[in-house]
């Protein structure tokens, strides 16, 4: 049997459409373009792919948006002013610091100078301590598109067994976080994986439903997989020129339920939360503005 495969380009084609109408709505309301303004520090490749393909979604969504370059030897305190700028800077709602940022630059520093009501990518501490009590400001781009994408799909995760390998602070610890509270697409016993974990083919196979989150490509086989779990792959990897996930998804798509490609699967998902955010971002930085979608304050 060959798993449903999970279409996350389509999902996020009618959660933009829906975004786009939200912003049109939000705009003609209050006069105010919610803007997004993106900073590029360097000239890592896929970073600068990541950042264009940001850049086009925002503009396709009625997003007004700005992309700032700056050089590889950039100082921490020039981009901590690039910051401060944005920070003040009222035509600016959201706030994405491009990662990885150059080596002399600390990027828990910059990410923390982030001023939390534009902090669209939800690193900010505040933003995670609000997550983590269940009042989320924002929320973050690929665990919540990961959520969406399984709420969408009508794979149920309450009472469920997620099993998410990776404890990053961008994509498995707040994936976790959120899969474990009270509310829809969520209510799930979330167990979570790393590289010290003992007995780990055990642990997965324990899944009903699997995550995959580590940048290992084709970590995860099909023996690691239970027959009928749904499994979501977060990776994305570059081998031979040629983009995979973390999970061996020929052999594992024999196995599971539902799995999601790579590309395909949750990487157009993560764009959709972040154009949702910045519309949040906006709503929660315009006075008498109607809500734009999250809980903020
Ligand atoms: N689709 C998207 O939009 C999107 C967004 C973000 C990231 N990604 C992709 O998702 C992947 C993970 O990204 P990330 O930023 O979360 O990575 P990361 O910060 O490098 O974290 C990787 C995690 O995987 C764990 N790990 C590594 N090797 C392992 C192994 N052999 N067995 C068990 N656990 C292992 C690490 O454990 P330790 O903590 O013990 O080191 C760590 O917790 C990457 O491929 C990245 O490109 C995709």
């Amino acid at each position: 049997m060959s798993a449903r495969l999970i279409d996350g380009k389509r999902i996020s084609e009618v959660f933009r459409s829906d975004v786009a109408r939200r912003v049109a709505e939000f705009r003609s309301a209050t006069g105010v373009i919610p803007k997004l303004a993106a900073v590029l520090t360097g000239d890592d490749p896929a970073s600068a792919v990541y950042v264009k393909n940001k850049h086009a979604a925002c503009e396709q969504a009625g997003l007004g948006t700005e992309v700032i370059r700056l050089p590889r030897e950039t100082t921490e305190a020039e981009l901590l002013a690039v910051v401060h700028r944005l920070n003040t800077d009222p035509a600016v709602h959201g706030i994405l610091v491009q990662l990885p940022v150059p080596p002399q630059i600390q990027p828990q520093r910059v990410l923390d100078a982030v001023t939390p009501l534009k902090d669209v990518d939800c690193f900010h501490p505040e933003n995670v301590g609000r997550l983590a009590q269940g009042r989320p400001r924002f929320l973050p781009c690929t665990p919540a598109g990961v959520q969406r994408m399984l709420i969408q799909e009508q794979i149920a995760t309450a009472g469920k067994h997620v099993v998410i390998l990776g404890r990053s602070d961008i994509v498995g610890k707040p994936l976790a976080l959120m899969l474990m509270q009270k509310g829809k697409g969520a209510n799930a016993t979330v167990t979570v994986c790393h590289s010290q974990t003992s007995n780990l083919a055990e642990v997965t196979r324990s899944a009903d439903i699997l995550v995959a989150a580590i940048g290992v490509p084709r970590f995860v086989t099909a023996d690691m997989v239970r027959p009928g779990a749904v499994v979501i792959d977060v990776g994305i990897n570059r081998v031979e020129g040629r983009l995979c996930g973390d999970v061996d998804f020929e052999a594992v798509r024999e196995v599971a339920s539902a799995i999601t490609p790579v590309p395909g699967g949750v990487g157009p998902m993560t764009i959709s939360l972040l154009l949702e955010n910045t519309l949040t971002a906006a709503a929660l930085q315009t006075s008498g503005a109607p809500g734009a979608g999250n809980t903020g304050g």
